[in-house]
């Protein structure tokens, strides 16, 4: 896969679709998907939907792709990681900003022998934060306030009154789903209000946008991803992998998502008022390495 000619074609498909070359990239996309891409079809499909559809609007196709593949190790890696710092700092209170369906969270909270027992969750999918909520009170937690915000991590932060405190923030791979500006200013309206915050997102590399290596680097790691994935591979295709793909092609246009070298994250959060605690490497994941960053 590494490089083989699926993944090149793919490239090419991928840097057509960047320039807004509609032909060439299904051209490109069709001899991909001959020669065994994984990913073509389900681009082919969004290309023909005009690419309205975003990686969250499926939530069964997001909650299959981290439910498979490595995401198993990276997020029983990143829980265990969580549920230590429960234990060190300790937290009575957590707020976690775009939880999801509580993949990382939940794991988190039953492992830790200290977890936080008043919890509020901000999700701005409703379908992901009712499963989280269902799934917090269907196991046996000892917590005294449980509050599901179903709003963006911007609104939240903007709608704040000094009252509301928090022992620890955290946001595991979710912070990268904000346009860096509204980010930033979400950053920096939190600061007040917490006391510590873990960050968890993926160290990717330095690549220049739109350069060769860029549309074969976004080839290979989408392949390497979805091979890992049998039954549910079309599901994740066209309803995750696919509409985050073409957000990520479509930067200048229709941007929706914006990851980060860990330097990058460590020098927005520094410039919002926090200071760095401690980095540590949680999980060797295929897409990059997913790293903690704990900041106060
Ligand atoms: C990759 S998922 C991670 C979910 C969860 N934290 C986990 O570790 O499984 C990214 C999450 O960010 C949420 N999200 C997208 N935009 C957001 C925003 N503006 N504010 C807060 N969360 C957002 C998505 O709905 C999705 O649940």
């Amino acid at each position: 896969m590494q490089n083989s000619p699926s993944t090149r074609r793919l490239a090419e498909a991928l840097a057509a679709i960047a320039g807004d070359e509609q032909a060439r990239a299904r051209d490109a996309l069709r001899a991909a998907g001959d020669d065994g891409a994984l990913l073509a079809q389900a681009l082919l499909d969004l290309l023909d939907e005009d690419g309205a559809r975003t990686a969250y609007d499926r939530p069964a196709a997001f909650e299959a792709f981290i439910r498979g593949g490595d995401n198993l190790p990276l997020y029983r890696a990143t829980s265990a990681a969580l549920a230590r710092l429960y234990d060190t700092l300790p937290a009575a209170s957590l707020l976690d900003l775009g939880c999801g369906d509580g993949m990382a969270l939940i794991p988190a909270l039953q492992g830790a022998r200290r977890a936080p027992r008043h919890l509020d969750l901000v999700e701005p999918s409703p379908a992901l934060l009712g499963h989280a909520s269902e799934a917090l009170r269907s196991i046996h937690l000892p917590l005294e306030h449980l509050l599901a915000w179903p709003i963006s991590a911007q609104d939240f932060a903007a709608s704040l009154r000094a009252e509301q405190q928090w022992d620890l923030a955290q946001s595991t791979f979710a912070l990268q789903s904000l346009p860096p500006a509204e980010r930033r200013q979400t950053l920096r309206r939190l600061r007040p209000h917490v006391r510590q915050l873990a960050l968890v997102e993926f160290d990717v590399p330095v690549l220049e946008p739109g350069s060769a290596r860029y549309f074969a680097s976004l080839a290979q790691r989408y392949e390497r991803a979805l091979a890992a994935y049998a039954r549910d591979a079309e599901l994740v295709a066209g309803g995750f992998l696919a509409p985050m793909l073409l957000g990520q092609l479509r930067q200048a246009s229709r941007p929706s998502n914006w990851e980060q070298p860990v330097q990058a994250w460590l020098e927005e959060l520094r410039e919002a008022g926090f200071a760095t605690v401690r980095t540590e490497a949680l999980y060797d994941y295929s897409w990059s390495p997913a790293v903690l960053m704990l900041f106060e």
